[in-house]
């Protein structure tokens, strides 16, 4: 047998080009066919805001298409979702009041957890991980607890810890800690073993940069914070090795999935978190991403579904299983309607 590489087709007249790539490019059967990935509809996840009180959902201008619900609209909207081929949801809050502690992100009679009340009761096979944090919660809007001007990391961590158990408790099969403190995955782990929930799982923020795409989010949530920023905790946009170091540490500390954010800077962390680690990777299209393509679209610039599809193809491509994004609904509506 002649080794592979020694296995040419005949060579190339001059001129010719060596390969030609195109052959397999020329009819649409073809490239479906030998395509090498798909953005399958069970890998997306959608983000739900829960807003205290009652009344129908709000609209969020920086995010059109997106509502935010309060609770007793929750049942039918899982229902829904579940019906529309959707299996995750990621749950966030907007706190009841505002204190500098995030006291009632907490509570157990909390938004969060009355909305996974709300949603398991309608869907029970819905899967429901919540954001664990206190920026929409705490009054001054970081992530953590303040003392003496700067997030307490050690502090924040161990309130992390009730706000996983009480929205374990409600019957969230996933967790998703976002604050980017250290040592908060392991934290959150115990104090889930602690209380009986061993069988929750841990979907870890585990490399999130300080960006500038979270501002329709934090509309949304009411979660800008009053002073400063979050760049002394979130990640410095320009550093992949550190991301790296992130991820390794998230799922050393018991993280079962880990998740890169926002999705689009990120696809070089993906694609070596992907050969790095064995833990599921999720990557989220953030609110900033999602706003863009609205309104490129709207302005005519761009064609909506192509670009969604793209920016999620991508997304798959560089490594993800998981995608969190607000476009998961339109996509399931598009495929459905249009395969
Ligand atoms: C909470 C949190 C944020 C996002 C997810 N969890 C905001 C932030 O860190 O400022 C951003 C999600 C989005 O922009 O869609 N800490």
């Amino acid at each position: 047998m002649r080794p592979r590489s020694a296995l040419p087709a005949r060579a190339p007249a001059p001129g010719e080009p060596p390969l030609r790539l195109r052959r397999l490019r020329r009819t649409r059967a073809l490239r479906e066919w030998v395509a090498e990935t798909d953005v399958e509809l069970r890998r997306l996840v959608y983000p739900v805001f829960v807003r205290p009180g009652a009344g129908g959902p709000e609209p969020i201008a920086s995010l059109p298409g997106v509502d935010r619900y309060s609770v007793p609209d929750l049942g039918k909207l899982a229902a829904a979702l579940r019906s529309e081929g959707i299996r995750a949801v990621l749950v966030f809050g907007v706190g009841r009041r505002k204190d500098p502690d995030g006291t009632d992100a907490w509570a157990k009679d909390g938004v969060v957890p009355q909305a996974v009340r709300a949603m398991k009761r309608a869907a029970p096979e819905l899967i429901i991980a919540t954001d664990v944090c206190l920026c929409a919660y705490t009054s001054h809007g970081h992530c953590g607890v303040v003392r003496a001007g700067a997030v307490d990391n050690d502090a924040t961590c161990e309130r992390l810890g009730r706000v996983a158990r009480v929205h374990a408790e409600a019957g969230a099969e996933v967790v998703a800690p976002s604050a980017m403190m250290d040592g908060q995955v392991a934290r959150i782990r115990a104090a889930l073993d602690q209380g009986g929930y061993d069988s929750t799982a841990i979907l870890a923020y585990a490399s999130k940069h300080a960006s500038a795409f979270y501002g329709p989010f934090r509309e949304a949530e009411q979660s800008a914070p009053e002073f400063g920023d979050r760049r002394g905790y979130q990640m410095d946009y320009r550093n992949g090795r550190e991301a790296l170091r992130e991820l390794e540490q998230d799922a050393a500390e018991g993280a079962d999935l880990v998740m890169v954010k926002p999705a689009l800077t990120s696809l070089d962390l993906l694609a070596r978190a992907r050969r790095r680690l064995a833990v599921p990777l999720a990557a989220y299209q953030v609110s900033g991403e999602y706003a863009m393509i609205k309104a490129a679209a709207a302005r005519g610039v761009v064609e909506e579904r192509p670009a969604v599809e793209e920016t999620l193809g991508a997304i798959r491509r560089a490594g993800a299983d998981l995608i969190v994004t607000y476009f998961a609904r339109e996509f399931a509506r598009w495929t459905r309607e249009d395969p």
